[in-house]
């Protein structure tokens, strides 16, 4: 697969005959390789890194220098999928300026795009963000960073003047000139008609299948967020189950001596260990040939 770009995602539209957009979070290097072999479109460094990651219940605590963070060791991995960095809160709400110097220091970290969250009042900075050369990926709906001004995580656009703010806040991102959106927690046939009125692609979570596309928490997917589990979430694994196995059975085995084995421990020439007066496994021959402990430094 080529690196994915953003004119490549700006024109994927499934009514104009496109595969829907594939886009997922991961925040450090293992999990950017993971997303890029199972050949995602896009990876999001998502803010949800507050949750899943860092501990926190909500998204509010994470930072621009945690976001710049997790970016760089995203973008260390150099995957295929396009890298969009999000804002985190009030790192886009003070001033335009200082969404940009933001902006910056997460394309700075190796973003190629950042997201961030509202409609028509983000337009001065979605603006500004073009302006500087920045590709802004809008989200509407149901948007964690105003957890405490929605009194919750609840759907959004439910009733028919929500539906039809959340068109009239889409269409206003698009003309500022974000080149997809995406749209949270909002019933499905809602996503349906923002997605009709804009010609650039929305990727939806919790929004249903009318969408251009579709976006997850790698830890939701992956069953390793065991807190919370939205009830839009399809989960394709239980890690945390087989992770909780794996370590119990190490543990055990480090506790009955069976870890390490021969195989797993290094070995003195039995010449050397003759002259040091040792016998035994000292001299077991079993062990690995030579003294690479592994291969990336060789
Ligand atoms: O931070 C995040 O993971 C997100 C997605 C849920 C869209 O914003």
């Amino acid at each position: 697969m080529a690196k994915v770009t953003v004119p490549g995602v700006r024109t994927r539209k499934v009514r104009d005959g496109a595969a829907p957009l594939v886009m997922v979070t991961a925040y450090d290097a293992p999990g950017a390789r993971i997303a890029d072999e199972a050949g995602v479109d896009l990876i999001l460094v998502g803010d949800s890194l507050a949750m899943v990651v860092l501990g926190h219940d909500d998204t509010l605590s994470v930072t621009i220098e945690e976001m710049a963070h997790h970016t760089r060791a995203v973008a260390r991995a150099k995957p295929k999928p396009l890298v969009v960095g999000d804002l985190p809160w009030l790192s886009y709400h003070v001033s335009v300026e200082d969404t940009v110097r933001n902006a910056a220091l997460l394309v700075r970290a190796g973003a190629t795009a950042v997201k961030l969250e509202g409609g028509a009042k983000r337009v001065p900075m979605v603006r500004a963000l073009v302006d500087a050369e920045i590709p802004v990926m809008g989200h509407v709906g149901l948007t964690p960073q105003s957890i405490n001004a929605m009194g919750g995580f609840r759907v959004q656009g439910k009733t028919v003047d929500a539906a039809q703010a959340l068109v009239a806040d889409a269409l206003a991102l698009q003309e500022a000139g974000c080149f997809a959106i995406v749209l949270e927690g909002v019933p499905d046939t809602v996503a349906g008609l923002v997605t009709d009125a804009l010609d650039l692609p929305t990727i939806g979570i919790g929004a249903g299948v009318a969408c251009d596309g579709q976006v997850l928490v790698m830890h939701d997917l992956l069953g390793l967020e065991d807190r919370i589990t939205p009830t839009f979430v399809r989960r394709y694994a239980d890690l945390r189950r087989t992770a909780i196995e794996a370590v119990a059975a190490y543990a055990a085995d480090v506790r009955t001596g069976a870890f390490p084995d021969a195989t797993e421990s290094y070995h003195l020439q039995p010449d050397v260990a003759e002259a040091l007066g040792l016998t035994g496994d000292a001299v077991d021959p079993e062990g690995p040939s030579d003294d690479i402990v592994h291969g990336l430094y060789s």
